[in-house]
Formats: C-alpha cells, sequence, structure tokens
C-alpha cells in the first residue's frame, strides 16, 4: 500500500466524522488571533479541531462538513492579498488551499454567512461547538433560513455539539500522530537532559527556562505545549509555579514541567533534580517513592486495565511511602480511606495527551471508567509536595518532587514515548557529574 500524503490523511478523517454524524452540516471554526497589546498578537495558534480536519493553520478560517447522500467538505480562508502578503506572509487563498489540502470547494471567509444559510437549508442537524463565540452568529444564521419556511426551506431542527464525536476520534491516535508525539517527546527529552547539564547553584530558574526553550527551538518546535515550570526549592510545591525568576539554592531541588509541541502535538515531561547534582538522603528518599510509584503506574497502563487503574496503583505505593517517611500514620487501606494522602499528593496521576496537551476524551463512559485501548496516550505523573508544619519531620520540609512520561497504550502493553529523559538518581546523577 502507498503511505498516505498528509492530504489524504486528512481527508480521511473528514470523511469519517461525516461517517459518525451521519446527516447534517457540521462548522467548525478555527482559533481568533488575539492582541496581547497595541497592534502586537500573541502567537497565533490554530484550533486543534480544526487543525485534526484539515491540516490548515491559517487563521481566519471555517470548515463546512456536510453529511449525507451527497458529502462535501468545504473551506472558508482568507483571499490572497498582495499588499497583506508583503507585511504579514504568504497565504493559500482559496483556490489553491481546495486543491492542496483536498477541499471540495473553498470560498473567501467573507462570504461565510452568506453561503452558510444556502448550506444549511434543509439539513436535519447543526453540529458545532457549542458555547463559544459562535452561538450567536449561527443561531442568526438559523433565524435567516427560518424566515424562509414558507418557500419550503427548512432550517436544521436539532443542534448537536461536534465535539462528541470529534473528541472521541482525537483520543485514538494514528500511526501519523504517534510519529509525530514520538518526535516531540524526543525534543523534550533533549532538552530535560541540557537543562540538568546545565544548572549550577547560584543560576536564575529563568536561566534554566531558556535551556529547555533553546534546546526545543533548534529542533523546529517553536513553541511549549504549556507554560514550563522551573521550579527550585519550596516553589516546586506550587503545583502550577511558571514565576521562574528565583535564585536556585545548593541542597534544593529543581522541577522542571516543560514540554514542546512539534507539529502541533504535545509533549508533557516533568523531572525533579538537585541543584547541585547530588541528591541528600532525605530528597533521595522521597524520590525513591515517587519513582517507585511511577513505575507500578506505568505497569498498570495496558489494555484490560481501566484508566483509573495507573492512579490506584501511584496511590498504594505513595501511601505506604507516606507512611514509611512518618508523613501519614495508619495502614494503607486507612490512609486511602481516610485520603489523608492528599495533603501531599493532592492531583490525578495523569490526563489523556495529544494535540492539546490536557487532551480531549472522556475518562468515563456509561458511568465507569473507561478501559485503556491501543492508541490512547496518557501522562503518568505522580508526586510529593511536602510543605513546612509541624506535623511533618522537619528534613522533609520543602521537597516538592513530580515525576512524568508519556505513555502509548499498545495491544499488549505500553510504550514509554519520554525513555530517554533521565530519571533514576543514579542516570541524573551521571548526567549531572560528566556532561
Ligand atoms: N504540564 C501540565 C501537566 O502536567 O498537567
Ligand atoms: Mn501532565
Ligand atoms: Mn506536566
Amino acid at each position: 500500500m502507498q503511505p498516505m500524503t498528509d492530504t489524504a490523511l486528512y481527508v480521511q478523517r473528514r470523511k469519517h466524522l461525516q461517517q459518525k454524524m451521519p446527516y447534517g452540516i457540521a462548522v467548525i471554526p478555527t482559533a481568533p488571533e488575539v492582541a496581547r497589546n497595541a497592534d502586537t498578537h500573541y502567537d497565533y495558534r490554530h484550533d486543534s479541531h480544526f487543525y485534526y480536519l484539515s491540516g490548515f493553520a491559517e487563521p481566519e478560517s471555517v470548515l463546512i462538513l456536510i453529511a449525507g447522500d451527497e458529502p462535501q467538505s468545504i473551506l472558508f480562508c482568507r483571499e490572497k492579498n498582495a499588499e497583506r502578503e508583503v507585511w504579514d506572509g504568504f497565504r493559500y487563498g482559496p483556490d489553491v488551499a481546495a486543491e492542496r489540502f483536498g477541499f471540495d470547494a473553498a470560498y473567501p471567509i467573507e462570504l461565510l454567512d452568506e453561503k452558510l444559510v444556502e448550506l444549511m437549508g434543509n439539513q436535519p442537524t447543526l453540529f458545532y461547538p457549542i458555547g463559544g463565540d459562535w452561538d450567536v452568529r449561527l443561531i442568526k444564521v438559523r433565524e435567516a433560513l427560518k424566515a424562509k419556511a414558507r418557500t419550503g426551506i427548512q432550517a436544521p431542527n436539532a443542534i448537536r455539539d461536534v465535539r462528541e464525536l470529534l473528541n472521541e476520534m482525537r483520543l485514538f491516535k494514528d500511526e501519523h500522530e504517534v510519529s509525530i508525539m514520538r518526535a516531540a517527546a524526543q525534543i523534550s527529552c533533549e532538552a530535560h537532559r541540557r537543562a540538568m547539564r546545565f544548572t549550577r547553584p547560584g543560576q536564575y530558574e529563568y536561566e534554566v527556562e531558556a535551556e529547555l526553550l533553546h534546546e526545543f527551538c533548534r529542533h523546529g518546535a517553536r513553541h511549549p505545549a504549556y507554560t514550563s515550570i522551573v521550579a527550585g526549592g519550596a516553589n516546586a510545591c506550587t503545583l502550577h509555579y511558571v514565576g521562574n525568576n528565583a535564585c536556585l539554592n545548593e541542597g534544593d531541588l529543581l522541577l522542571i514541567d516543560a514540554g514542546c509541541e512539534l507539529g502541533g502535538y504535545a509533549s508533557d515531561i516533568t523531572r525533579t533534580f538537585p541543584v547541585n547534582g547530588r541528591f541528600s538522603a532525605a530528597q533521595k528518599d522521597v524520590y525513591e517513592i515517587v519513582l517507585a510509584a511511577q513505575a507500578a503506574a506505568i505497569a498498570a497502563a495496558r489494555p484490560v486495565n481501566t484508566w483509573n487503574a495507573p492512579h490506584e496503583a501511584a496511590l498504594r505505593v505513595l501511601a505506604q511511602g507516606f507512611i514509611d517517611l512518618k508523613l501519614c500514620k495508619g495502614s494503607v487501606e486507612a490512609v486511602l480511606e481516610s485520603e489523608s494522602y492528599k495533603q501531599f499528593y493532592m492531583h490525578r496521576t495523569g490526563h489523556w495527551l495529544g494535540m492539546d496537551v490536557h487532551d480531549v476524551g472522556e475518562y468515563k463512559v456509561g458511568g465507569n471508567w473507561r478501559p485503556l485501548q491501543s492508541g490512547m496516550v496518557l501522562t503518568v505523573e505522580p508526586g510529593c509536595y511536602i510543605r513546612p508544619s509541624d506535623s511533618v519531620p522537619r528534613d522533609l520540609w520543602n521537597i516538592g518532587i513530580r515525576i512524568e512520561d508519556d505513555v502509548l497504550i499498545t495491544s499488549n502493553g505500553s510504550e514509554v514515548l519520554t525513555q530517554a529523559a533521565p530519571k533514576t538518581v543514579k542516570e541524573i546523577e551521571e548526567v549531572m557529574r560528566h556532561e
């Protein structure tokens, strides 16, 4: 079989969605450009659903899919504009875009409302991402159609959220997606290794952040998938710390949660290592517990098990570890039952990963945790965050540790996509000593 070109892949995804609809019209807009201040904008990021179905990255674009006996796939996008292209760069324009991206037709974005009245007529169901900027606009189109009722044209009677269908498609990664996610993971592993080699006491968190960004960018991953967390010492106990402006002290740990976005796909890695290159005894005790919890969770991330199995596996190891460290009292069962572990581990053990760092897809189906299946990608990221407290041994104060990898579920187990980022105490100390 010939390998599929990118265009064939996107055409196939659109067909798949049309089959799932299987009647009606879907309106899927890309993301708007967002002003940062004055006349500068945040770096443009397309909408993930739109890009998943089109591969088209220009702003001001909308995809229309018509399902049923005469399926159509139509793009609305910016027209060619010689003057704007001098300032902002190339744009495809509808004609070339239709050809290059495999649409049945394409029109200038200015014609969208007018054409929509035409296209929506006599379609039984309107699918779109309900609850955003498009509610008012699409209801107006529907009202315009209703006003034509006496001419025999009917407006859609039903409205459904297209994401119900798309989220489920995106949850299962195809080979093309997995190959991009592998590449993104590899770059992020290199970045974590670079950060370990670079870090010394006296540096600032933002200096280490700069090393991460350098490594992402030099491999063509221009943007992080989320704001990097570079948290020295006590800052690691603030889960979403992004200040990244403190000095790194001798004797502290550094927690880095950072991953690049490549080709529209996220990677998401956390590593925690000593600023001076050597774990103290107390740091090592806590680290080994989190590492063992992660190993147990990764072992549980396989088909037949459900989404919640890795979390439950991690919790059991953490609960025993917290008892051993004198952070929690009682038996493992009692710690789990009372949830006393939540003082030190207050988040869950992972999330779906894909185009979005917290990717789409239901975690429960029919009220039950869903079984893990081949093609799903999730993170496995247990941690332990010990804030100062009279009830906590003093040598553990301000230790914050998380270890996070990206895991692809395969037909008979799993593949850790981020294996190349040093993780054991020995590996980390070796990288920091020799490189
Ligand atoms: N970096 C975001 C997360 O780990 O969920
Ligand atoms: Mn994560
Ligand atoms: Mn993360």
